[in-house]
Parts: C-alpha cells; sequence; structure tokens
C-alpha cells in the first residue's frame, strides 16, 4: 500500500526522498510524488506511473529543500493520475500533506469545506487534511495544534506527514488506527520518517514507531511523541540489526530471486539461539509462554492472510500432531465477521510478515475483545501485530521485499514446529526421545533447502516449458496441501496465469474434468503418509491427458516412470518436508514470470502490505 518518506534537516531532502521512494517501491502503488520546502515556499513534483518518471520529472524541473515529503500512491479514493497523486496542498499552498489509509468520513468533510468555499482539485480523501489544518492556522493555531485538531476530525485507519510553509522547521507525523506502520528514524542532527524501515535504513538503524493515535512532532534535533490528546509519550528506541545491504538486490536480478536464495540463511537464523540440540530444548523466550499457559490451553486459531495463512495451515498440522491441541486456521479477512467462539483458555496466533495487514489485526482486535491470549509470529520489528500481542516470535528472515513472499512462508513453519514441540514439552504430553528426535530432525534443514536451490537449472527447463498455459492445477494431500495452494498463489501473483491449488483427494468429486492435455497438473508427492494417495492421483492425472509434474522424494523411482517432470527434494521427515517442497514452486513461478517478462518484484494491482480492509 502506499509508502510515506519524510526528512527534516540541513542536506537537500530531494535525493532522500526520491532513494526511500525507491526503497519501498515493493509495497506497490500507482503513482508517486514529493514536496519540499525551498526558499520559504512549497515545491511539488509528482506524477502517474513508476518512480522511474518521478526522476525524470525531477530532472527536468529540480527542487532542492528541506524538510520533506514523498510518496507513492496505491489508489483508492480517485483514479491514478497525476492530479490524484499525493504530496496534496492546501488552498494557499502552504500546507502539504502525505497521507496512507481511508478516511471514512470524507465525504462529509468534503461537503462541510466545500460549504466554506474551498475548491477541491483532487478526488482524494487525502486533499481534506490539508484543508482542514490550513483552515485551523487560519484561525490562530499553531501548525501542531491544527494537526492535532484535524486528526481529531478524521475517521478511519489513516497515516499522515505534513509540514506547512508557515512553520518549516517542523514534519508531523501520525498514525491514526491500524493503516500501516510509521517510524521515525533518529539521525545525527537530521530525521526521518517512512511506512517502512527500509526507505531510512541508509541514513539510520536508530528506530522509534508510532501507535495508534499518536503523532509525532520531528524537529532536526530532536523528536516529540505524543497522543492525539497531547500527552507526551516517552520513545522507545530500537536499533535494527539489518544493513543496508539486506534491503539490497546485490547479485540477484528481483528481489524475489534473492529472497527465495536467502531461505538456507534465514531458516538457519530461525533455529539459532532458539533450539537447544544438545539438551533437545527449545526457547521462545518472547512468547511469554508459561508452563501454566501451556497446561490451559485448550484451542488454538491461527489467522492470517495469503501465504502467512498458508504457513498457518501447515501449522495446524504441527502443531495437532505435536502438541496435540486442537488448532483452527482462518482467513483474517473473515475471522471477526463470523463470531469464532473465544475465551481465555483459547489463543490467537497471527502470522504475517509485514504486522500491519489490516485484516490480521483486525483478527487479533477481535481476539483480544474476547479475552484470547494473542501471539503473533511477524516479521518486521515493532510492528503492531508484534506489539499487541501477548508473546511472539520474531521471524528471522530479514527485510522481504518482493511482493511474492518466500522467506516468510518458510521461517513462520519452523517456528510453529518449534512451538508445537514446546508446547508438548511444557504440558508433559511428550516423552523425552520423541522430543529429542523431533529437534534433531531440524538441523539438517537449512543444509537440505539448500541442496533443492542446487537445482534451479532443472526447474527453469519446466518453467519454459509451461510458460504459455493459461491454467495450472497444484495439488498436495495432508500437509502438502497448504503449498499446493501456495504453489498456485505464486504463480497467480507475479505471472497473472490462473491457478488452482486443491486437495488431491477432492479432485474426482468435480475438477478433474478440467483435466486435458493443455493441463500442467503439479502433484506433491514427497514419501510421507499420502504417498500412495498420491501416486493414484498422478495416475488419474496422466490418464487424462494432463501435463504431470511431480515435486518429489530424491531416489524415489514409482514417480518418474509416470510424470512428464520430475522436481526432486531431498528426503527429511514428512512434518518439515513443506519447507523444501515448497521451494521449487517459487522457482517455477518466478522464471515463469521472468521468462514472461513481467515485473516479478512488484506485480500488477498487488500491494506488500496490505493496510486497508
Ligand atoms: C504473498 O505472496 C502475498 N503477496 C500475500 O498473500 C501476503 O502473504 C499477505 O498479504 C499477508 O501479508 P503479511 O504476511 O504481511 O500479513
Amino acid at each position: 500500500m502506499c509508502g510515506i518518506v519524510g526528512y527534516i534537516g540541513p542536506r537537500n531532502a530531494t535525493p532522500i526522498l526520491l532513494n526511500g521512494l525507491k526503497r519501498l517501491e515493493y509495497r506497490g502503488y500507482d503513482s508517486a510524488g514529493i514536496a519540499v520546502i525551498q526558499d520559504g515556499r512549497i515545491e511539488v513534483r509528482r506524477d502517474a506511473g513508476k518512480i522511474s518518471r518521478l526522476f525524470d520529472l525531477v530532472e527536468a524541473q529540480p527542487l532542492a529543500g528541506s524538510p520533506g515529503i514523498g510518496h507513492t500512491r496505491w489508489a483508492t479514493h480517485g483514479a491514478p493520475n497525476a492530479r490524484n497523486a499525493h504530496p496534496h496542498t492546501s488552498a494557499s499552498g502552504k500546507v502539504v500533506a502525505v497521507h496512507n489509509g481511508i478516511i471514512e468520513n470524507f465525504l462529509e468533510l468534503r461537503e462541510e469545506l466545500s460549504a466554506e468555499g474551498v475548491t477541491f482539485r483532487s478526488e482524494t480523501d487525502t486533499e481534506t487534511i490539508v484543508h482542514l489544518v490550513e483552515r485551523y492556522m487560519a484561525s490562530g493555531k499553531s501548525l501542531v495544534e491544527a494537526a492535532r485538531a484535524a486528526f481529531q476530525r478524521l475517521e478511519g485507519a489513516n497515516v499522515v506527514v505534513l509540514m506547512s510553509a508557515w512553520e518549516p522547521d517542523k514534519l508531523i507525523a501520525a498514525r491514526l488506527g491500524n493503516a500501516g506502520g510509521v517510524v521515525i528514524g533518529y539521525g545525527e542532527g537530521e530525521m526521518f520518517a517512512a511506512s517502512d524501515i527500509p526507505a531510512i535504513l541508509e541514513y539510520t538503524r536508530k528506530v522509534a514507531f508510532l501507535e495508534s493515535r499518536q503523532m509525532a512532532v520531528i524537529q532536526a534535533q530532536s523528536v516529540h511523541l505524543e497522543t492525539l490528546d497531547g500527552k507526551k509519550i516517552s520513545p522507545r528506541i530500537h536499533h535494527i540489526a539489518w544493513d543496508a545491504v539486506a534491503a539490497e538486490k546485490g547479485e540477484y536480478r528481483h528481489f524475489m530471486q534473492k529472497e527465495i536464495h536467502e531461505q538456507p540463511r534465514s531458516l538457519a537464523d530461525t533455529l539459532a539461539g532458539r533450539v537447544d540440540f544438545e539438551r533437545g530444548k527449545i526457547r521462545l523466550p518472547d512468547l511469554n509462554l508459561t508452563p501454566e499457559l501451556a497446561q490451559r490451553i485448550r484451542k488454538i486459531y491461527i489467522t492470517a492472510c495469503g501465504t502467512a495463512a498458508y504457513a498457518g495451515m501447515v501449522g495446524k498440522y504441527l502443531i495437532e500432531k505435536i502438541a496435540r491441541i486442537p488448532v483452527e486456521v482462518e482467513i483474517a479477512s473473515e475471522f471477526r465477521y463470523r463470531d469464532p467462539l473465544i475465551d481465555s483458555d483459547t489463543v490467537v496466533l497471527a502470522i504475517s510478515q509485514s504486522g500491519e495487514t489490516a485484516d490480521t489485526l483486525a483478527a487479533m482486535e477481535e481476539g483480544r475483545r474476547k479475552g484470547a491470549v494473542l501471539w503473533s509470529i511477524v516479521n518486521a520489528i515493532g510492528s503492531q501485530a508484534m506489539r499487541i500481542a501477548d508473546g511472539y516470535i520474531a521471524m528471522q528472515v530479514g527485510p522481504e521485499i518482493s511482493v511474492a513472499s518466500t522467506k516468510a512462508f518458510t521461517a513462520p513453519i519452523l517456528d510453529q514446529y518449534m512451538l508445537a514441540i514446546l508446547l508438548a514439552d511444557l504440558r508433559g504430553t511428550i516423552d523425552e526421545s520423541t522430543r529429542r528426535k523431533l529437534i534433531a530432525d531440524l538441523r539438517l534443514i537449512p543444509q537440505r533447502v539448500g541442496q533443492v536451490l542446487e537445482r534451479e537449472a532443472e526447474i527453469q527447463k519446466v518453467a519454459r516449458a509451461i510458460k504459455d498455459t493459461h491454467n495450472a492445477l497444484y495439488l498436495g494431500r495432508g500437509i502438502q496441501m497448504p503449498i499446493a495452494y501456495e504453489g498456485a498463489l505464486k504463480l497467480k501473483e507475479i505471472s497473472y496465469i490462473h491457478a488452482e491449488g486443491y486437495p488431491a483427494g477432492e479432485m474426482k468429486h468435480g475438477p478433474i474434468a478440467l483435466i486435458d492435455e493443455h493441463m500442467p497438473v503439479v502433484c506433491l508427492a514427497p514419501q510421507d503418509p499420502w504417498y500412495e494417495k498420491m501416486l493414484s492421483q498422478i495416475q488419474q492425472a496422466k490418464a487424462r491427458g494432463g501435463l504431470v509434474i511431480a515435486v518429489a522424494t530424491e531416489g524415489d523411482t514409482q514417480i518418474p516412470p509416470m510424470a512428464d517432470y520430475v522436481l526432486s527434494v531431498p528426503s527429511v521427515p514428512w512434518m518439515l518436508a513443506p519447507v523444501l517442497t515448497v521451494i521449487p514452486l517459487q522457482l517455477l513461478a518466478y522464471h515463469i514470470a521472468v521468462i514472461r517478462g513481467l515485473d516479478v518484484d512488484q506485480p500488477r494491482n498487488l500491494a506488500k502490505s496490505v493496510t486497508v480492509e
């Protein structure tokens, strides 16, 4: 969703803003713009389309000054054109703002302001903010007071960063609800604001996050945080461990490719410090899981969206099998509309890479309202899903920039595996030798994932063979069923090919009618408890002329004679196999998209963090 960046300090804001926007591109956008205060006036450059158009515009009509704000817009109100692109200025041109979210009472505010004679120049809800601030400043309020008064009028979840040529020594940033994060970056004699850490990582690793209904008054030498009703807050400063290089593509052509290849390392980091292989113990201290809590949990709801939800579906198998606690997985956008049965012995476990997905946060709030214990598995440090939880597991995967999530899919699988062992241990439902065996099984996983990655050339060959298909089926059973869903999602989102993930056993109840010689059928068939069933599924697909691509265990002798292509993965215990079998599917989707010449890291219509409902 929309990306925001702000700068105040002695340097020219323009290159810092442009660079920040470039690093926020992954969030998805359809227009971009910047504003700086130059010689006491606000200068704006904005345009529809890619940031490169904004770069060209700035080159043709340079602007320099400080402070400055920048924005990448993902259209909600109004078409994605230059007129609706942010920043938006007030009638006098003295107030300028960028915004992420939806102002729910926008029509009402617009009518009110129009009745006072304000002429709107865009179709956006954002424009109401600058007119409101200008109106309050005209009535004698300072910028801070005017911004605060304006923010109090806005309904809905919104993030705003604004400035005024009347008080050019400050930037105001506010977070009103869960429309996405605001990170404040602390530099030496200069400060930054952004939607996400990568935008400012090059300049500082010292950051603080705004909570809902908080605002920041940012000056070059100081940051003042307060609630919307003016109560001062002491910032909680975090030191980000990633460096700027972690958010660079490096030798890779795309972030997605880089992130797929990072998985041996991200999975090793996931285990580091948490798995004690010697003692056969798991440590997840941030989860705040006491033996008493472990004993009383009667049910776990896993809630998440998209890829994160599929990771949760794998988690259901792991937690139910190892810890013997009933688990339900619920898509976060449905959870709160269904009146789920929750009490204080229920855990609501949210999984989210960004920790800012609006539906996931709303599902967590539903859990909170009904008295559940709230846990999260989150990648973005300091994000809302991490902060509002009673306990969390931080994914150790570093920044995930590509819209298509890959390393943030495999890490939470291992996180849930560790969680399942810890729960079983604390509940006393697992004997020591089983526990030790489950833990020992983890040891080689990162290395095994590396072995799958070495087979990229074979996967590329399959990608070439099916690149022109219009449809694809992905079939799996048991713990591999969510991998079928995830494989299909990857293909859909980056190659725009219609793909369906389906429980293989359900094929005979209808979808098998789809199979003919034009239908690639990707079958997840490692040697696990569902293997025999998958063999018969492969036979059925072949009998109907389908082009079968099987993901199978290395050394399998039954599948190669049946399948058109075999993508092999090393043999690992079945509960950990999803971490391996998903890798060829990530690479398959990636290479098909590359061959088709598509924008892999920023697929059309998609945003990295979906911060609106
Ligand atoms: C994954 O490839 C998707 N782009 C998407 O499904 C994503 O996983 C989903 O939007 C959830 O995001 P989150 O993990 O940041 O909450």
